[in-house]
């Protein structure tokens, strides 16, 4: 359709607000509270518009064929100017040292109106500033435009923020006839308001700090930051999140320490608040560079020479690299003949292999995108909130802004998750029991499968019965007398009953597999109306004792159902480095270890025989969630030697590692193009201009389905996963993340053990390794399978999980005497 705005024609869909088709179009709407892809609040009423002669709002107008859009009036003006004015009011005025200022939306909107006096004036509230963890709280300065609230609610899911009583004195009578309309019932509500932890007096969040990112003003910032640093000293540096496969555009916000310390530091990362969200890991760890001051020349030769000499075979990494280190390594590989190992890379490599050749596609479909603008989203195999904070965060906003409905199915219940929505059915399965949760929706949502598939599918299926209840009417004869003439008469009536029958059903063994009570009727409520379906797979069944049969169920259902999945890999760059490293199972001779134990240690966490780059000292790209080839910066320097040098000196030459970028495989979907060409930004509508998409090839699907195969565990178990700002000892070298790791368990597993938060327990799995470790509560933790993590090297965890990510284990209380 075709809207006007300021007499300039403007394509624009369904539905879609008139600010936003204003800034897809460069047409500039004054706007404080509103955040692309959530929902409007309608606090600040600057968007105020003329629309066909009525006075409307950009923010919550939807664009109808024909419309006319008038941005400007001298009646708008004058309201937006004493909207500004409103503001001001009581508003202190310590722009000098607060952190806001130089990028503050207050600042800039007062000038932009042309505020130069205050009319208005009300006696100010007391309003003392509060510190929740992370996050700290200057009531006094702010505007109470909800951006905090609106985000946590439609984009984290948490809604840890509400509006508060702000205990401000009534506004005058008098007031009402000498400030204009809008003003004055914006003024009226932010009189009455502050804003405060939904629950109790500090937050209890996951601490993702988008509300902090969101606040146009100095109200909420991160208490680390606060009073450090001002906006205008700060060089922002784009990169893309380290530590975790979204690998989100984020920006380093760079200054020298002070005048006796010139060296660059990162005082914060901020993001794109319209089109990207951080997780709490992204935000806070940024501090994780190698301090390593000179090039130790001797290591790099023992190096070097331990790699030429043979004595090096193995070469043991993560993915914690960028593609370009990786595309190193495979040189390495095919030079040296080394064997690169890579445990969680080869899972996830050998899991696409059978992904693609059931689905036919050499990739997954899903993105981010696809996932927040379905209406049906199901994850499996995933502790969402702390593997994938960004897919959750993106299923999060599927729910609230389409009226979406999804399923989490997992062993282990999520408080977060399943609080996204009431259309959010959590599954708690058994553990080992995820094929059965595919061949579930492989048959409940296939469609037009080879007959081999559909006959075991439908071999599930059993006929029963059940009883219902069912509220039925009957004829009733009662006899009733005549008040007037004293007679008795027989009339009929009709009364209503609740009667039990049993009705013959069709019901599905698979449920009974998982271990719960069959949940096709409410399922089936959940799918009223839903059209766009994704799917989340996740880390626990890449390394599942059944993975090849998961890989290629997911293929099949990516295949003949509805849903675009998505794979999320299970490190920063395993994507990346599956595509791009011939992989081997196991290891020989001696081990390069690369950010891992081995004979010879490269390290960017500066404890290994020669330092490394940290990835935020280093220019490369990432293969993200979304199949996306995303560039990352330099925030840093760095003074050592790096993994190019290595090869070049090896004979494996290039003058920089990013050299390499244009030379990644196109047979694997990357495309020839510089480092230097790769942008790295969202446009004003929201369209992704990061890097490039891979290109996804097609092969000839196989249709075979193998007989179901469960071994449900069901003893005393442990779960691989680390807590919600952790993904590896990078995130933990930061100083905002650094923890000691601990054995995390629910509450209602220590008041079940009667054990108590802090006390140590004794570990010991069925091969005999133990681990003394303390025990931590995670009120965000459910159930009775407590994690351990993998981000402190300080903790043997490794040897209880060689491959799925529960194992079974006894635990036993260790006492302090
Ligand atoms: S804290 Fe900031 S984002 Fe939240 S309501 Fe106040 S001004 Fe707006
Ligand atoms: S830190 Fe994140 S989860 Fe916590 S209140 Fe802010 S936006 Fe919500
Ligand atoms: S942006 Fe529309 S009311 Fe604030």
């Amino acid at each position: 359709m075709t809207i006007t705005i300021d007499q300039i024609p403007c394509q624009a869909t369904e539905g879609e607000f008139v600010l936003n088709v204003a800034r897809r179009n460069r047409i500039f709407i004054p706007a404080l509270c509103y955040i692309s892809g959530c929902s409007p609040t309608l606090a600040c009423r600057l968007c105020l518009v003329d629309v066909d002669g009525k006075r409307a709002y950009a923010c919550n107008a939807k664009a109808k064929e024909g419309m006319n859009v008038i941005t400007k009036t001298e009646e708008i003006e004058a309201e937006r100017k004493a909207i500004m004015q409103v503001y001001d009011i009581n508003h202190p005025l310590e722009c000098g040292v607060c952190d806001q200022s130089g990028e503050c939306e207050l600042q800039n909107y007062t000038l932009e109106m042309g505020v130069d006096h205050q009319a208005f004036a009300i006696q100010d509230t007391h309003r003392p500033a509060k510190t929740w963890g992370k996050i700290h709280y200057d009531p006094s300065l702010c505007i109470v435009c909800e951006r905090c609230i609106t985000v946590c609610k439609d984009k984290i899911g948490e809604a840890a923020l509400k509006t508060v009583p702000r205990g401000g004195e009534p506004l005058d009578k008098e007031w009402k006839e000498k400030v204009p309309k809008d003003a004055f019932a914006m003024w009226n509500k932010l009189q009455k308001s502050l804003i405060g932890p939904t629950q109790g007096e500090t937050l209890s969040c996951t601490f993702c700090g988008e509300c902090t990112a969101v606040c146009p003003v100095g109200a909420l910032v991160g208490t680390d930051f606060q009073y450090r640093a001002n906006a205008w000293e700060l060089t922002r540096i784009p990169a893309s999140n380290p530590h975790s496969s979204d690998c989100a555009l984020l920006y380093y916000e760079v200054r020298h320490k002070s005048i006796q310390h010139p060296q660059e530091t990162i005082y914060r990362v901020t993001n794109d608040i319209h089109f990207g969200t951080l997780s709490g890991a992204a935000r806070y760890g940024y501090d994780f560079e190698n301090t390593v001051v000179t090039k130790d020349q001797e290591a790099f030769k023992s190096v070097v020479h331990a790699l030429q000499s043979g004595e090096l075979k193995t070469v043991r990494f993560n993915s914690f690299i960028t593609n370009e280190e990786a595309f190193i390594l495979q040189k390495l590989k095919e030079k040296l003949g080394l064997r690169l190992v890579n445990p969680d890379a080869k899972a996830y490599q050998d899991f696409l292999a059978g992904f693609a050749s059931a689905s036919g596609k050499s990739l997954y479909g899903a993105t981010l995108e696809t996932l927040a603008q379905s209406d049906f989203i199901v994850s499996v195999g995933t502790a969402l909130k702390t593997d994938a904070p960004n897919a959750g965060y993106a299923l999060n906003n599927a729910l609230t802004m389409n009226k979406g409905a999804g399923i989490y199915f997992h062993p282990v219940p999520d408080v977060v998750v399943s609080g996204y929505s009431k259309n959010m059915l959590s599954v708690t399965h058994k553990v080992g029991s995820e094929e059965a949760v595919l061949m579930w929706l492989l048959g409940r949502f296939g469609r037009e499968m080879p007959a081999s598939i559909a006959n075991m599918l439908e071999g599930f299926l059993v006929k029963g019965t059940k009883e219902v209840s069912e509220v039925v009417k009957e004829v009733v004869t009662e006899t009733v007398v005549d008040e007037a003439t004293g007679e008795s008469k027989e009339v009929e009536k009709s009364v209503t009953k609740t009667v039990t029958k049993t009705v013959e059903v069709t019901q599905n063994t698979l449920w009974e597999t998982m271990g719960v009570e069959d949940l096709d009727e409410s399922i089936q409520k959940l799918l009223e109306k839903k059209e766009r379906f994704s799917l989340i797979a996740g880390e626990d069944l890449y390394a599942h004792p059944r993975a090849k049969e998961l890989s290629k169920l997911l293929g099949l259902i990516a295949r003949y159902t509805p849903f675009e999945v998505m794979l999320i890999p299970s490190q920063t760059n395993t994507l990346g480095v599956a595509l791009l490293c011939e992989l081997d199972e196991v290891k020989e001779g001696k081990v390069l270890g690369y950010n891992e134990k081995g004979d010879i240690v490269l390290s960017a966490l500066g404890k290994g025989t020669l330092d490394m780059p940290a990835l935020n000292q280093q220019e490369g790209t990432f293969t993200n969630m979304d199949k996306r080839v995303v560039p990352t910066n330099v925030a840093l320097p760095y003074h050592g030697y790096c993994l190019n040098d290595v090869a070049s000196a090896l004979g494996i030459q290039a003058a920089l590692t990013v050299d390499y970028t244009e030379q990644l495989p196109q047979d694997k979907g990357y495309e020839a193009r510089p480092f230097d060409t790769l942008p790295n930004c969202f446009a004003n509508d929201g369209t992704q201009l990061r890097g490039y998409c891979l290109h996804v090839s097609e092969c000839t699907p196989k249709e075979e389905l193998s007989p179901l195969h469960v071994s449900a565990l069901d003893e005393s178990l442990v779960y691989r996963a680390n807590p919600v700002h952790q993904f590896s000892p990078f995130t933990n070298k930061a100083h905002q993340l650094n923890e000691a790791g601990a054995l995390y368990v629910s509450l209602a597993f220590l008041e079940a053990k009667g054990w108590k938060d802090g006390q140590m327990v004794k570990l010991t799995n069925k091969e005999g390794h133990t681990l003394v470790v303390a025990m931590k509560a995670d009120p965000l933790w459910e159930g009775m399978i407590p994690y351990l993590p993998t981000f402190d090297t300080k903790l043997e965890t490794a040897p209880f999980f060689t491959g799925y990510r529960f194992a079974q284990v006894t635990f036993e209380g260790v006492s302090h005497e």
